[in-house]
């Protein structure tokens, strides 16, 4: 993990509300794992001193980037920043996904909105390809469709309103998907990142079908680094349970892991 100043390499209008942004940062691109975050100082900010936190969405040999949607004071001052200037990162952080081994399981990703970003290293490294799994409210929040099929992935996707692939919740073909499997059933392993309703309906399914599944819990974040408590979720330990820092311990947990009667 280190802490930068970095300069903004890329800067693009993805789809109305979403960026891609890609970040010079050669000292940070090589450590970076699938499923960790970068905690950026918006510098141009008046309160910059508080860090938002943003999946790892793609690597290069210098550079990082991030998908994000801007919904609020801090993402829309970073909507407003050009190429050339700079952002402070602390990165690679938080403990990810556990990338496939060759020749084990086929990975289901499952992802709402801006969960896509944290899924594409993982689909990248994966020496198995699999099938993602993409939800939304609306066409426009279904992202990265292109990238995900240009390195070999099948797409699924489902949109509330039922304005591009299935009409429905994220979880309708991924269910229908397990049940009519072409492939051994007992052979998925479910990864998603998303909201957490959707996240507690894929560990749902994973226990359903007694299926092994790893969730990127999305819990707000402070310092980024375990100091400040902020974003403790309940976990299950043996017989009983304890708090862990989700941007520390997680933000990936075991599906089984998750007490979500208690999760915020
Ligand atoms: C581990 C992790 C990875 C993330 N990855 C991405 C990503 O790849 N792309 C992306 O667009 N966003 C991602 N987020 C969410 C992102 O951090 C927030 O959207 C951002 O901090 C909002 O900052 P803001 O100042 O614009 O919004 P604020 O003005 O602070 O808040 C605006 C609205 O956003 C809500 N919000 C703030 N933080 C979160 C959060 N963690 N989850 C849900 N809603 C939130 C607030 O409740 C409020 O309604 C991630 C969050 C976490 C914890
Ligand atoms: S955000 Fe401070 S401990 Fe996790």
């Amino acid at each position: 993990m280190l802490e930068q100043t970095v300069t903004i390499a890329a800067h693009e209008r993805d789809a109305e509300a979403y960026f891609r942004l890609v970040l010079h940062a050669p000292a940070i691109a090589p450590l970076i794992q699938p499923g960790q975050f970068a905690h950026v100082r918006i510098l141009p900010m008046k309160d910059a001193l508080l860090r938002r936190p943003f999946s790892i969405f793609q690597v290069g040999r210098d550079t990082f980037s991030i998908l994000y949607k801007n919904v609020g004071k801090g993402t829309d001052a970073l909507s407003r920043m050009r190429v050339g200037e700079e952002l402070s990162v602390i990165a690679p952080l938080g403990h990810g996904f556990t990338v496939p081994k060759p020749g084990g399981e086929t990975p289901l990703l499952v992802a709402g909105g801006y969960g896509m970003a944290a899924m594409f290293l993982l689909a990248q490294r994966s020496p198995q390809k699999g099938i993602v799994f993409v939800g939304g409210r609306r066409r426009v929040d279904i992202l990265c469709e292109q990238d995900f099929a240009a390195i070999g992935w099948e797409v699924r996707v489902a949109t509330e309103d039922g304005s591009h692939g299935e009409k429905g919740f994220v979880t309708v073909p991924l269910i229908a998907e397990i049940r009519n499997s072409k492939f051994e059933i007992r052979n998925y392993k479910l990864f998603a990142c998303g909201p957490t309703p959707m996240l507690k309906a894929v560990g749902k399914i994973a226990e359903d079908f007694n299926l092994p599944a790893e969730l990127s819990m999305d819990e707000h974040m402070c310092c980024g680094v375990g100091t400040c408590l902020a974003c403790v979720i309940k976990v299950k330990t043996g017989e009983g349970w304890e708090y862990q820092r989700t941007c520390t311990e997680g933000p990936v947990y075991d599906s089984r892991q998750i007490l979500w009667e208690e999760a915020k």
